[in-house]
């Protein structure tokens, strides 16, 4: 069964975007995976297509309205994909969920915009929200483009090297919940720097261990907190 995306957005000529190109837009053209828009605003009730209203309560913004995104959502079938909304109050994105998505039949993304959207569908059609980070964007799409890519690279058959994902950062294994370590390549000598003279050595187990050295370092000094979960994990 093919991986299905589907994006619930007011700006369907986001998509694919970025998503054409690169491992990710190689593997939609092979139908590793499908991608499929749906425009909120084909599910407006009145003459001027309007999706949203001010808020109950008052303050600023506009937020969407539960009817709208209730009729675009039941336009499709879930066909057992959970439904995420993209949004900076969410739980915060990791790389557990992302594997457990990518494990799964496929996503369903919906991308805020406006102050927010009626709090009634999302529990009335069990929405999960989402945050890929501590940061503010002007809607939910470029969100959606980033879990998409997450997803995407570790389904079967999509990145060559099984390898590739066993050392990086957030792996499991030995390395989880790690940085990784810096990389160096030719010139040997660029403006001056040097390589570490421990890469050259070609001494595997002296390198191994430097390597173990320099992402645990990094990892403590600019992630206090994912060193702290490694250390009570041990
Ligand atoms: N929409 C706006 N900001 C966002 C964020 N940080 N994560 C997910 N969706 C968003």
């Amino acid at each position: 069964m093919t991986w299905r995306a589907t994006v619930f957005t007011l700006f369907p000529a986001m998509f694919p975007g970025p998503l054409a190109l690169s491992l990710a837009g190689r593997a939609l053209a092979e139908r590793a995976w499908a991608l499929e828009t749906v425009d909120i605003r084909d599910f407006a009730r009145d003459k001027h297509r309007s999706v949203d209203d001010t808020p109950f309560g008052g303050g600023p913004g506009m937020v969407l309205r539960p009817d709208v995104l209730a009729a675009a959502l039941d336009s499709t079938a879930d066909s057992g994909r959970p439904t995420l909304l993209m949004t900076p109050r969410g739980t915060p994105l990791d790389q557990a969920r992302v594997r457990r998505l990518a494990e799964g039949p496929g996503v369903r993304l919906v991308c805020g915009r406006f102050e927010g959207i009626d709090q009634r569908v999302v529990e009335a059609r069990a929405i999960e929200e989402v945050s890929i980070g501590d940061v503010v964007l002007s809607g939910g799409e470029p969100a959606a483009l980033a879990l998409l890519d997450a997803a995407v690279r570790l389904l079967p058959g999509t990145v060559g090297q099984a390898a590739s994902h066993a050392e990086e950062s957030f792996a499991g294994g030995d390395w989880g919940g790690l940085l990784e370590y810096p990389h160096y390549t030719r010139p040997q000598v660029f403006e001056g720097r040097t390589v570490p003279e421990v890469l050259l050595s070609g001494d595997h187990a002296r390198i191994r261990a430097w390597r173990r050295q320099q992402a645990e370092e990094l990892t403590r000094a600019r992630r206090p907190d994912l060193w702290a979960r490694r250390a009570g994990a041990h």
